[in-house]
């Protein structure tokens, strides 16, 4: 697949210019409208939508890094859009007009998030919501975040050109997160949280490094900041039906698999731990090895303890009564790492006196999670005690896992699977199988979101699984395949059948 949907598209087969040529005799108000005549509208949901990725990607806050280090270069290639920044306000104006020019009606929330929604006259049902964050990391990709908002627009204003907009079953709308990172504050989801209606009163008062405050913040840039408006912008669970959202995989998985998409099981749940292992300080010329109370050493042996437990749990874990093991279902998603570690005093010539190191664990079963962390700090004690040093072990963080809905899962499966069988059928190669099943071992809006709805995800394909970088890669043409399978998604779920072409066409005469 990765081949077939990175190689240039070859003339379309006669099967398609004949569908081509019915279509158009069908609909011939679309002729002008250049969008392929071949039901893939490459020139919006690629040519146009990778476009506007490289145009958000230029919407960026300057490298202070540079102006430290006095460097002449402009910063060409550097993306900081941090919740807020001038940066952000300038890519708030920019998403607002592409969400005008799909047919939808704006307006920005009392957190910075940007709406964009189509309301069929005369519906009553629960909205669909799709969307992503705009804000990102430091010295971030032009992928993360953008692309299921630009995607989603793009897939908005196919509908619109298609008619198929005035023909929605249920309120449509896209939202762009104004935080999702947590870089500038250092608490994840403001933007989708507030939506949800889960973000606590205190975090107006929460401050950035310059001790700035979330108020501070939303009042320079004319929000309220009250509680209270913070309450306006929490949607009712009511009033929404699903939420569905379009991300770069970030992790290496479907370019293995040779697949530009992937739906998503579930996020994993992640707990933090500190673990802090006292030695004795000493000489490490005159202390003889016997004699000593090491904590590094111990620190060593518990990182390949963790790595032992997560990369064959069974070994040390039992659960399921009736094999006496994890299955290898409830194992899924289950990765362990120690991230950083810290010694005193930190010298060549010193035995250590302390050691912290700090443990991440993930997993999609909650129970899988907290077996794991339990096991662990249980060994953590007893190889301490073996070792004579004194061990702490401090929860830091936990959160449990996120389940995708089933019914949204396969829904967005089958769109997916349409998608890559009708781009397959461009490219003259055999058609996909099964569209892979993923989790998620980072953290989403979706996370958030699912406090509020059912929640769905797509994955897009990346290079190497690299993101939270400028290397950040997504092929052209799997972003076209995106958008395409977003649109056939709201098209099977959530568009009215037309009721004979001359209405289709007139619709699509008022529209235009
Ligand atoms: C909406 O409902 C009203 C009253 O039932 C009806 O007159 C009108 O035609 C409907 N509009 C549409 C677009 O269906
Ligand atoms: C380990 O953590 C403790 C408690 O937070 C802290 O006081 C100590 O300085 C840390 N030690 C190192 C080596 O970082
Ligand atoms: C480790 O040493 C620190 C002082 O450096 C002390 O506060 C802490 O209680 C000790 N922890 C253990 C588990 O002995
Ligand atoms: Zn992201």
């Amino acid at each position: 697949m990765a081949a077939l949907l990175s190689c240039p598209r070859r003339h379309p087969s006669v099967h398609l210019l004949i569908l081509t040529l019915f279509i158009a005799s069908l609909l011939p108000i679309l002729d002008g409208l250049e969008l392929g005549g071949d039901g893939l509208y490459r020139e919006i949901l690629r040519d146009e939508t990778v476009l506007r990725l490289k145009e958000l990607g230029k919407l960026s806050s300057p490298n202070t890094a540079l102006l430290y280090v006095n460097q002449i270069s402009d910063g060409e290639g550097y993306l900081e859009r941090t919740f807020l920044s001038p940066a952000s306000i300038r890519a708030s104006h920019v998403i607002i007009s592409w969400m005008k020019d799909a047919g939808l009606t704006t307006w920005i929330d009392q957190m910075g998030n940007i709406h964009g929604r189509f309301e069929p006259t005369n519906s009553t049902k629960e909205a669909l919501l799709i969307g992503s964050h705009m804000d990102t990391v430091i010295d971030a990709g032009m992928y993360d975040g953008s692309l299921g908002i630009i995607c989603a627009i793009s897939a908005l204003k196919v509908l619109k050109l298609t008619g198929k907009l005035q023909r929605l079953t249920r309120p449509v709308e896209v939202i762009a997160f104004s935080d999702e990172e947590g870089v500038r504050f250092q608490t994840t989801f403001l933007g989708s949280a507030a939506v949800a209606g889960t973000l606590p009163e205190s975090i107006l008062r929460v401050s950035d490094k310059s001790g700035t405050t979330v108020q501070d913040v939303l009042k320079l840039n004319s929000f309220e900041a009250t509680a209270a408006a913070l309450g306006q912008a929490k949607y009712s669970p009511e009033s929404v039906g699903s939420y569905v959202e379009v991300h770069m995989e970030q992790g290496p998985v479907l370019e293995a698999l040779r697949y530009p998409l992937g739906v998503v099981k579930g996020i994993a749940g992640q707990t933090r731990l500190k673990v802090i292992i006292n030695g004795s300080q000493g000489h490490a010329g005159t202390v003889p090895m016997k004699l000593r109370r090491d904590p590094m050493v111990a620190a060593a042996e518990l990182v390949l303890t963790l790595e032992t437990l997560c990369k064959q749990p069974n070994k040390f874990l039992t659960y399921d009564e009736e094999c006496g093991c994890f299955t290898e279902e409830s194992l899924a998603g289950l990765v362990c790492t120690v991230g950083e570690l810290l010694t005193w005093p930190s010298a060549s010539n010193v035995i250590p006196g302390q050691v912290n190191f700090t443990v991440d664990i993930r997993a999609m079963d909650d129970k899988v999670r907290e077996t794991i962390v339990t096991s662990f700090s249980r060994l953590v004690l007893q190889r301490c005690d073996d070792r004579l040093v004194d061990c702490t072990v401090e929860k830091k963080h936990a959160a449990s896992a996120t389940p995708c809905d089933a019914e949204l899962t396969s829904q967005l499966e089958r769109a997916a699977r349409s998608t890559l069988s009708s781009m397959t059928t461009m490219t003259s190669s055999p058609a996909a199988a099964a569209v892979p099943v993923l989790m998620s071992g980072a953290g989403h809006d979706a996370m958030a979101m699912a406090r509020l709805t059912k929640v769905g995800m797509l994955f897009v394909r990346c290079r190497r699984g690299v993101s939270h970088s400028p290397e950040e890669s997504v092929l052209d043409d799997d972003v076209w395949a995106a958008g395409l399978a977003l649109v056939n998604f709201v098209d099977q779920n959530a568009v009215a059948p037309a009721t004979t072409p001359e209405t289709a066409t007139a619709e699509v005469a008022a529209e235009s």
